[in-house]
């Protein structure tokens, strides 16, 4: 096993073993001069901002870096472009719909509700147009879901180049979606017209000037995929699709529509832009991987990472990360420190919802020495998550999308955080 980039392996060999024996607590001792304990505060002398100051609140302006961003370099124009969540400062498993990764092919649009339609047709009994109020008539559902855009980890394929959680993996967002089963609308059009649905498609596309048109297979639109329009309890945002998205569980974030407008019910799939020159992976052959839907187990550690490093000396630490599967609960997640030679097995933060980010942590102790952090999931299929190396091997330099292999950071004796890649 050796490492890219100019860190040697020996460094961290000795440090790898585990660690054991007393822990130094994190705390000083309650009698110590701190002059934050001793002396009366400004904030405890004068009082605080009223109640009318903040109808809609914000973060607090200490935690102003806790943003999405974008690189500059990687789109030609921020209208067709990308940021990132940055999950490397969030922790639970809900993310913010203000600071949640925006991926748009035109630019993220504002349409009212008022001028909101929603339009099914080809093979169903009864083409039907609903309005906004329409969609709230019908018997709805919450569920918590993450979206990946299938380029998440893409610019990593060639070898470690981004330095941080938020830029190798924040094309990834997870919310509490209310919305309608699809089905629900499916059905009120009606599918007999459709005849035998087993080999029928939907076409969805959104209103926006790209229109994001896929094909998605009947059977997924009557399973679980869901006509939303609240994320997190209030309104979608703009650039989430207001004031209606399709959600479609553990499948590519390029499937979830934004400003979704028609339903088309066909016995074909379209074959649109999305589904074929963009969003399927070339083998070294030169053959493309095609209908490439689900997002493979996938894990990260988001803490250490490059942004967020050991900022403490030996002793308590707390390892975590997020893990997800578009097949369904996340069962298990290991965590190394020698680059993926030993693993220990962290704790879930709560068990695993289904198709929904997984937060997990490593209650441990750092004895100081370098480290390589790895983490590696494994969810209900008994699916492991694959090393950059076997992933390669299975689809050659090509890609870009759906590159779910086990992250590398390396961890200096300073607690400084680096992005690399071991072989
Ligand atoms: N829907 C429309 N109408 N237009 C778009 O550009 N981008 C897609 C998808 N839905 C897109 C869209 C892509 S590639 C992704 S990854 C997700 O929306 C991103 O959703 P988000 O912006 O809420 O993160
Ligand atoms: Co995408």
């Amino acid at each position: 096993m050796g490492i890219k980039k100019e860190t040697s392996r020996r460094n961290f060999l000795k440090g790898s073993v585990a660690i054991a024996g007393a822990s130094v607590a994190g705390a000083a001792s309650a009698n110590s001069a701190d002059p934050l304990i001793t002396d009366v505060q400004d904030w405890a002398s004068i009082t605080g901002v009223g109640v009318d100051e903040t109808p809609y609140g914000l973060p607090i302006s200490f935690e102003k870096d806790v943003v999405r961003r974008n690189v500059e370099w990687l789109t030609a124009s921020p209208i067709s472009s990308i940021n990132f969540t940055p999950i490397h400062a969030l922790d639970g498993t809900i993310t913010p719909q203000g600071c949640a990764f925006e991926r748009h092919h035109s630019g993220a649009i504002e349409l009212r509700k008022e001028d909101y339609r929603l339009m099914i047709n080809g093979l169903v009994d009864k083409p039907l147009i609903f309005t906004y109020s329409d969609l709230e008539r019908f018997p709805r559902e919450n569920h918590v879901y993450f979206c990946e855009c299938a380029a998440n980890t893409g610019m990593e394929w060639a070898g470690a180049q981004l330095n941080g959680a938020q830029f190798t993996h924040g094309m990834i967002h997870n919310m509490e979606y209310t919305g309608v089963p699809l089905r629900t609308l499916l059905n009120e059009a009606g599918l007999s017209a459709a005849g035998d649905l087993k080999d029928k498609w939907v076409y969805v596309e959104g209103a926006d000037a790209s229109s994001n048109g896929r094909s998605i297979p009947m059977e997924k639109a009557l399973d679980d995929v869901l006509v939303a329009f609240k994320a997190n309890g209030e309104a979608l945002r703009m650039e989430h699709g207001y004031p209606v998205r399709l959600v479609v569980p553990g499948w590519e974030g390029n499937m979830w529509v934004k400003w979704l407008r028609r339903i088309e019910v066909s016995d074909a799939a379209v074959e649109s832009r999305e589904e074929t020159s963009k969003y399927t992976d070339v083998y070294e052959d030169g053959t493309a991987r095609k209908w490439t839907w689900v997002m493979d187990a996938k894990s990260v550690i988001t803490s250490p990472s490059p942004q967020m490093p050991i900022n403490h000396s030996k002793g308590p630490m707390v390892i975590s990360g997020l893990a997800w599967s578009g097949h369904g609960k996340i069962t298990r997640v290991d965590v190394s420190r020698d680059g993926g030679i030993t693993w220990e097995t962290a704790r879930l933060g709560k068990q695993g919802d289904t198709k929904a980010l997984t937060r997990f942590y490593l209650d441990t102790e750092w004895d100081g020495n370098a480290m390589l952090l790895q983490s590696r999931a494994m969810d209900e299929t008994g699916y492991v998550q694959p090393t950059k190396q076997q992933l390669r091997e299975m689809r050659g330099e090509n890609s870009v999308y759906h590159n779910n292999c086990i992250q590398t950071w390396f961890v200096d004796e300073n607690g400084v955080v680096e992005n690399v890649e071991v072989s």
